[in-house]
Parts: C-alpha cells; structure tokens; sequence
C-alpha cells in the first residue's frame, strides 16, 4: 500500500497523511485550514472557545476557501470539578496570586462573566447543524446521540487518546478515527480518563501501543514537523500524522507575532507541562509565568476559570510585546522547524514523502 492509500486517507477523503492540528485560544483560521485542505491534506479548525452561533459562520468560511474535507474541533468537556462557579473566597484566592501581574500591565480587577465558556452542549448542536466533513475532539466522548448523528450525516469523527484506554473507549463508542497524543505534543493534553500528568507516554511508543490494540485507523501527533516524522509515524502503524506547532508558527495562523519568533528562537529547546494559564495541563515554552505561577498552582481555581483570568491580560500583555507574561504553547518539536508559510510546509512535506 502506498503511502497516500490507507483506510485514514479513504475514509477522509484527502491525498496525503497529514491533518493539519486544530488550534484552540483563537490560534486557528479559515486561511490556515483551507490552505492545508487545498493542498492535499487535513485543514482543522479550533472552535473550543467559540460562540454556538459562530461555529457555523466559520465552518461557511472554510467552505468558501475550499472543496476539500476539512475539520471543525471542539473540547467535550467544558470544565473541571469545581470550575463550574466562582465563589468570592476564590475569587480572593487567586487574586493574591494574579493581582501583581494585572497591576504590572495596568489591567483592572475584572467581574466575573457568567459564563465562563461557551457550554459544549450548545456548541455541539450548532456544530451539527453546520455539516463539517469532520468532528475532531478532545477531552472525551461526545453524547451516543451525537455519535449517531454524525454517523447519519456523513460526518467522519476523530477523537483524541493518550492511553489505551481512552482509545479503547474512543473505539467502543464508535469514534471513527483516534489521535494518538503523545507527550511532545504542544498544547492542551486531551486525556479524561484520568489525571494528565499520569498519561505522559510519548508519541513514538504511544502509537504502537494503540495502534496493536484497536482496529479504527490511528493517528499519530507530538513532535512531528517534517516528513521524516510523517514517515515514522506511519512505520510505527499510524495512518496519517497530525502536525501542531510547525503549522501553528506559518503565518497562515492566528499566534501572535510573539509567539512565532518564540517557536522559531532557541528559547524553544524548553517547553514544560503547565497548568498555570488555563488550569488544564499544556505544553508550552517556559517563561516568567510558568517559574512563578506554576509553583502556586493550587491558590488557583480548576479549568476554564483560571483561563479566563488569564485571558483578562493577554491583550495588554501582547499589546506590550511581553512574552514573558503570556503562553507560547510549543510543542518539544518546535527547534526542528523550517517552514513560515503552511504552503511550504506542506509542499515540503509532500514532495519528501
Ligand atoms: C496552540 C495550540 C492549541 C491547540 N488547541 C487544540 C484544540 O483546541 N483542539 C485539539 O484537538 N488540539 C489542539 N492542539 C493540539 C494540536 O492540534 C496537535 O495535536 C498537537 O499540536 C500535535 O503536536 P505538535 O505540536 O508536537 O505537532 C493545540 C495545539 C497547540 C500548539
């Protein structure tokens, strides 16, 4: 079998092995995964912190940029034990430890919102409504009746596994395709059944362990930049590679100016796990932030509410050209990268295949 003929790439209906990695925070674009799904692979969107009634104006905007299959991604669950609410002695908690960096880039004490993210629920059912060619998600399984009707209407799923077990539960609810995360991998860690730090197998081991032990096609991310990635992930028994933080740094995407030149700097030799700027475990480069916030980690509330206190700085702190004060989330691949254009990426990638 060929490299561009596998059951992945079938069911997907794309020309290459490549799934461009969906980008949460406002990082994702319709350019971003339009240019990769014009180019043979799988373009990717990250809805996780839109608005229902987003979701589809976006998906309308992919569209428009391309007639290939494309993903819409979304996190299934929208928060943590005891990140539902916000009581006023938390609130204080994490004042004690937040307020010196709202005061260093003048930010005012924020109110509280009601909501603190977008309910997944809601999200879903727009994101059904609008047909994406695929549903990739994170942080667990979507509803059975959800499943359904994905399967009724066409629409391929891709769920994400850091353990045999979440794969094999990804499996026996029917899930489609699994993304096998390993531990190199930039951003978020997707696991859910049970706690990130304990579910650190890296990518190389990781795929062939799932990939021996469930019959839906596996992908492979974490630390996959160039084609000679692409290659071991499929030697390993991995169908397609989904590729992070080299599309994250091509200027198709929507990382900050900051951050690219962060990914590209040798600053990128250290990324750490962190859960200091969302309150869910990511990977990211290391800065000021992590050194100070992470060791007082437990004054702050669970996902998504330190996310949003966070969140209340990051325009001042970008505004400011301060990197030391925001995340660069990194995967450990970034010192490997070459590429500025997702174009040439992926026509470099394409070509070495
Ligand atoms: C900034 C950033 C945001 C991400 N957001 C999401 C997301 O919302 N949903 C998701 O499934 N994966 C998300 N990921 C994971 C990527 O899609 C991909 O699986 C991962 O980056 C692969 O590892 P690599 O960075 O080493 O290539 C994110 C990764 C980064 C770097």
């Amino acid at each position: 079998m060929s490299r561009a003929d596998n059951a992945a790439i079938r069911r997907l209906a794309i020309s290459q092995p490549i799934v461009q990695g969906p980008f949460g925070g406002g990082m994702s674009t319709a350019l971003l995964a339009a240019t990769v799904s014009n180019l043979g692979g799988l373009g990717s969107y990250g809805a996780h912190n839109l608005a229902p009634d987003a979701i589809g104006r976006v998906t309308a905007d992919i569209r428009a940029q391309t007639s290939q299959p494309f993903a819409m991604n979304l996190w299934v669950s929208d928060h943590d034990p005891g990140g539902e609410e916000l009581d006023a002695a938390a609130f204080e908690r994490a004042w004690r430890v937040l307020a010196p960096y709202y005061r260093e880039l003048g930010v005012e004490k924020p109110e509280p919102p009601t909501q603190f993210h977008p309910p997944f629920a809601a999200q879903l059912e727009a994101l059904l409504e609008a047909r994406p060619p695929v549903f990739s998600f994170v942080f667990g399984i979507p509803p059975a009746a959800a499943l359904a009707v994905c399967r009724q209407r066409g629409i391929v799923t891709i769920g994400a596994a850091t353990s045999v077990a979440e794969a094999q539960a990804l499996e026996s609810a029917g899930v489609d395709m699994i993304v096998a995360t390993g531990a190199e991998a930039g951003g978020h860690r997707p696991s859910f059944l049970g706690r990130a730090e304990d579910l650190l197998c890296g990518t190389f081991p990781l795929v062939q362990i799932v990939a021996a032990r469930v019959r839906v096609p596996v992908i492979a991310a974490g630390g996959i930049v160039d084609a000679r990635g692409v290659r071991a992930a499929l030697e390993l028994g991995a169908q397609a590679a989904q590729i992070g933080t080299a599309f994250l740094a091509c200027a198709e995407s929507a990382a900050a100016d900051l951050h690219r030149a962060a990914l590209f700097s040798e600053r990128a030799q250290r990324t750490l796990l962190t859960r200091s700027f969302t309150g869910r475990l990511a990977r990211g480069i290391r800065n000021r932030w992590t050194d100070e916030v992470d060791p007082r980690i437990a004054e702050l509330p669970p996902f998504p509410i330190t996310g949003w206190f966070v969140s209340q700085l990051r325009p001042a702190a970008l505004a400011a050209g301060r990197d030391d004060l925001v995340s660069l989330w990194s995967g450990q691949g970034a010192p490997n990268l070459r590429h500025r254009t997702a174009a040439q990426l992926m026509q470099s990638i394409v070509s070495e295949l």
